[in-house]
């Protein structure tokens, strides 16, 4: 199956509407953010689509999900890498990740997870290196710390200072690509 065949099957597969709250479910078909409490939102599906496409996922892989909120994309993820890969969502807000991992029980993945990210550093330092990074909100200025959690050859896709960003780890200097301009919350960055 072509990654393009594939992404359009993880969308069919994971519905969009368990990972809203239940008064916003009837707005699952429209295409932009959904608020989910906490200042915080559902991606805007064509967002999120266009940041799958460009992070070429592959089955098997390692990739870890920084700024997880409702799991949706948590579990997207878990469906392009399937049972082979691993996912590790992480999200900053503690009723946040709780609500994800229940959402997430809907969709029985045992190589997916939703944990608290640490209030001290960006993503899972200790889990590292993984194939590919996928961040949900829009950083300041690039942050080193993800991209020395990416494999070299690993991909990362993150907005930052509104550009979504495509970072390929290199055994030098990261390559770096500009996709465009996206509105995204705040990354928040420790120290
Ligand atoms: C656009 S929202 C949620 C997107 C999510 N992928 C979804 O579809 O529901 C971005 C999330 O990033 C979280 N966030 C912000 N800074 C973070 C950090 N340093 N580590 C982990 N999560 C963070 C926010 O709390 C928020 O839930």
């Amino acid at each position: 199956m072509s990654s393009r065949d594939r992404l359009r099957e993880a969308f069919r597969a994971i519905h969009r509407e368990d990972f809203l709250p239940p008064d916003q479910r009837g707005f699952a078909g429209q295409d932009r953010a959904i608020q989910i409490g906490y200042q915080q939102t559902n991606s805007q599906p064509t967002t999120v689509a266009n940041m799958l496409a460009l992070l070429e996922v592959e089955p098997g892989q390692r990739v870890l999900d920084v700024g997880c909120g409702s799991g949706w994309t948590t579990a997207l993820l878990g469906t392009l890498v399937g049972p082979t890969g691993e996912v590790y969502g992480v999200e900053l807000v503690p009723e946040l990740v709780a609500w994800g991992q229940d959402n997430l029980a809907a969709y029985p993945m045992r190589w997916v997870s939703i944990s608290q990210a640490a209030e001290d550093t960006l993503g899972i330092p200790e889990r590292a290196p993984f194939d590919r990074i996928l961040v949900s909100a829009d950083a300041r200025s690039l942050p080193d710390v993800l991209v020395e959690q990416l494999k070299v050859g690993g991909l990362m896709v993150i907005p930052v200072a509104g550009r979504m960003t495509v970072v390929r780890r290199t055994d030098g200097e990261p390559t770096v690509v500009h996709h465009g301009n996206y509105a995204f919350v705040p990354l928040i960055e420790p120290g």
